[in-house]
């Protein structure tokens, strides 16, 4: 779908479909008024008769208009008036387009500060959220079937201001999408596609269209540079592994001098549990496990479009986790990248040590700092449920900056602590470390594990275990069935602003 920027009154506005966004309690003001204006007072009399009050996430549907748009939605955005609700509420108008086979949508009344409609932020701001919005609720992920509905072809933001600022805006949205749907893409692809190799190939393929230098490190090298938490997941596993780097650096020299930033992902395209085995409905969204390394090939491949001012590290640690007669038994030591030992009694928690050996490759490259992205827990989901992700630093103002960017994305992002008893409980009696310990705490302690092998370096790990996947439709409206492509959007607010130093 494309998103373009118009900045024709609404009412003068040519398209199949013309939404409005109506605050409670539902006064009809700004664009809606004028809109109202021109149709004689019909909208207004419509919502009177329906009842709307512009309650969130309630709509209404106006047919056979005599006016350049064909149809008008009315959108209830409840009291919220900030960035998200704008982001939403072309959400939801994109969703309800593809139900009635609208080719052309038009997105108005976005800077409607008279009706007491949104305000506070730049429009830039809200442009980029109409964008994102729309673009992000027309995805479809339809290779193996037909898909039910149509997303629009177009939407049309209606904008006015500096023309300049809000067509970069829209840009930056269009890229932000791109990124999202590309994670997504590949989270929604089953394991027996999206192999370590094929993440490979496509970091190969990123890296030669945005001249980003790639190194694909494979099981034999990887043991032999010592990553022995690596090699231990992959042990069982048919496919190779993959540990993957992808190298940005910024185009100007001078911005080159500046520092690393790291992006890990954990990518494990399938888990089964390993010999400390799931059960069989434990494993039905195990495809999924790879969606660390989704949202950082996703941002990857936009970094060069959004002219990121830092370079940019990107670590893919992709295996699968299976039972062979070569894998990985619980009990069995392993000595991690750097030196320390491991004790892997739980083969089920192999994302850590996947990490583990990630994140000490990245502070080995010189990283000046590390965000890891994993979906570490089931504890995590436990904590925070489906829509939030759990945020673990050992430097705050790294965390700070992270979850500005996730508040500015609108991804929803919490903090637990990182108390030096969730690293204690990780000691092992046989080696330095041991991999799993009890319930308690249970994101936190995976965390501290991943934490013992980045040094001093300033870190911050997402736990995206619950947002990364939905299975029902219960979130926002621009979140899909299936990979989400969670992350990706913090992560470009965040480098874009240079990674906020
Ligand atoms: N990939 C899982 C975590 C997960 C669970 C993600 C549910 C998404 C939904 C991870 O590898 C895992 O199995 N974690 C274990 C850790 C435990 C053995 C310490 C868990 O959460 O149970
Ligand atoms: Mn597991
Ligand atoms: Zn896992």
């Amino acid at each position: 779908m494309r998103v373009t920027l118009a900045d024709t009154p609404p009412a003068a506005t040519t398209c199949d479909l013309l939404a409005l966004a109506v605050p409670e309690p539902g006064t009809l003001g700004g664009d809606a008024a004028a809109v109202d204006k021109q149709l004689g007072g019909r909208l207004a009399a419509a919502a009177r008769e329906d009842g709307f009050t512009g309650k969130r996430g309630r709509t209404l549907l106006l047919h056979a208009l005599d006016a350049p748009f064909r149809r008008v939605l009315l959108v209830g955005t409840g009291r919220g008036r900030d960035v998200e609700a704008v982001r939403r509420f072309a959400a939801a108008a994109a969703r309800q387009a593809g139900g009635v086979q609208a080719k052309r949508i038009a997105i108005a009344s976005i800077l409607d500060d008279a009706a007491g409609g949104f305000s506070g932020s730049p429009a830039e701001e809200y442009v980029r959220a109409a964008a994102e919005g729309a673009g992000l609720a027309a995805y479809r992920f339809d290779r193996y079937r037909s898909a039910e509905d149509q997303a629009p072809d177009e939407t049309v933001v209606l904008a006015r201001g500096d023309r300049g600022a809000l067509t970069r805006a829209l840009r930056r949205a269009e890229v932000a999408v791109a990124a999202t749907c590309r994670a997504r893409d590949l989270v929604n692809e089953p394991a027996n596609v999206v192999t370590p190799t094929a993440l490979a190939d496509l970091a190969r393929e990123i890296a030669a269209r945005d001249g980003l230098d790639c190194r694909v490190i494979d099981l034999d090298e990887a043991r032999q540079m010592g990553m022995g938490l690596f090699a231990a997941v992959a042990a069982g596993s048919e496919q190779p592994p993959k540990f993957i780097v992808l190298d940005y650096r910024p185009a100007r020299s001078a911005a080159g001098a500046s520092r690393t930033v790291a992006l890990c992902g954990k990518g494990i395209t399938f888990d089964t549990g390993g010999y400390s085995i799931k059960t069989a409905n434990g494993m039905m969204t195990m495809k999924s496990d790879m969606a660390g390394a989704a949202a950082v090939l996703g941002a990857m491949g936009a970094l060069k479009e959004l002219a990121v001012p830092v370079r940019v590290l990107g670590v893919v640690a992709a295996s699968e986790n299976m039972i062979s007669g070569r894998a990985t038994r619980p009990g069995d030591v392993v000595r991690a990248l750097g030196g320390k030992t491991v004790e892997i009694n739980n083969t089920d928690a192999e994302g850590r040590l996947v990490l583990g050996d990630a994140v000490a490759f990245a502070a080995r490259e010189g990283a000046a700092e590390i965000i890891d992205l994993a979906t570490l827990t089931g504890a995590c989901v436990i904590a925070l449920g489906d829509h939030t992700a759990g945020l673990m630093s050992n430097d705050q103002p790294l965390a700070d900056r992270l979850l500005a960017a996730a508040q500015a994305s609108g991804e929803q992002l919490w903090q637990l602590p990182m108390y030096d008893e969730f690293a204690e409980a990780m000691r092992s009696d046989v080696a330095d470390l041991k991999n799993s310990a009890g319930r308690e705490a249970g994101a936190e302690r995976g965390a501290a594990f991943i934490g013992a092998f980045v040094g001093t370096t300033p870190w911050a790990h997402l736990d995206i275990a619950g947002p990364a996947f939905a299975e029902d439709r219960k979130g926002p409206p621009y979140v899909p069935l299936g990979g989400t492509g969670y992350g990706v959007r913090t992560l470009l607010r965040y480098l874009e602003a240079g990674s906020g130093k």
